[in-house]
């Protein structure tokens, strides 16, 4: 599939809280990606209220993973309106390893994968904190620790995964915002640029 083999392509884990967005916001500030968090993507289709949308909110508010067709799915779409993009920052997936292969194979396949690793005491302590305001159904403290389960359970298979085919890049995720980024900055900034594939003219 060459429908985005010249932009980059990010996949961004790390546990609930581990600052996943926050960070995706800068590179997009700086580098000119576009940021798809599939959590946002998924929150969308609840807002719509579609049947579709009424199973997704049940499976959040569990802290489990949504079926991959769905997300899969919802993030395609969501690419083909950024053509021109250098680049796609693909925040919270895959969350499992069978939705990496199957968005490899169906879709495109990923340069590499940032992680952002953070202790569960850090994750919890900020989503609690965001929990006051952030409004959503699944911040409080019995759906988070079930998403701590869910990422350790499922998630960090798919970094061990990708570790071993060489594709992870890890980054601390404890520190202060300004920091984390620092190391975000210099992974970035120091990527070659990543050519169109040339499409062979044929005469
Ligand atoms: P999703 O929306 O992806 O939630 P999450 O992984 O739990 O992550 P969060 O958005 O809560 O946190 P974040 O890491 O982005 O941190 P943030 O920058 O916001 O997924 C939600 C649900 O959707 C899943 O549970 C699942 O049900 C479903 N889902 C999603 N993807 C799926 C998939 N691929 N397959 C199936 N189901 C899927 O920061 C958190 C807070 O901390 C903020 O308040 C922020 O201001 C603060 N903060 C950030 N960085 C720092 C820092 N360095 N220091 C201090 N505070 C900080």
């Amino acid at each position: 599939d060459m429908e985005f083999s010249g932009q980059r392509i990010v996949f961004v884990l790390g546990g609930p809280g581990s600052g996943k967005g926050t960070q995706c916001s800068k590179i997009v500030d700086e580098f000119g990606y576009v940021h798809l968090s599939a959590g946002d993507l998924l929150r969308e289709e609840v807002a719509r209220g579609s049947e579709k949308g009424q199973l997704i909110s049940e499976i959040m508010k569990d802290g489990r993973l949504v079926p991959q067709e769905i997300t899969i799915q919802l993030l395609r779409d969501a690419m083909r309106y950024h053509k021109d993009c250098p680049g796609f920052l693909i925040d919270g997936f895959p969350r499992e390893i069978q939705q990496g292969m199957q968005f490899e194979k169906e879709v495109v396949e990923s340069d590499f994968l940032l992680f952002f690793e953070c202790s569960e005491e850090v994750m919890e302590e900020r989503l609690l904190k965001r929990s006051k305001t952030s409004g959503r159904a699944d911040d409080n403290i019995e759906t988070i620790k079930k998403r701590f389960g869910t990422f350790v359970e499922k998630t960090l298979p798919v970094i061990n995964y990708y570790g071993q085919h060489d594709k992870v890049k890890k980054i601390d995720a404890n520190r202060e915002v300004n920091e984390v980024f620092t190391d975000v900055l210099s992974l970035f900034g120091g990527l070659p640029a990543k050519k169109a594939t040339k499409i062979k003219k044929k005469n």
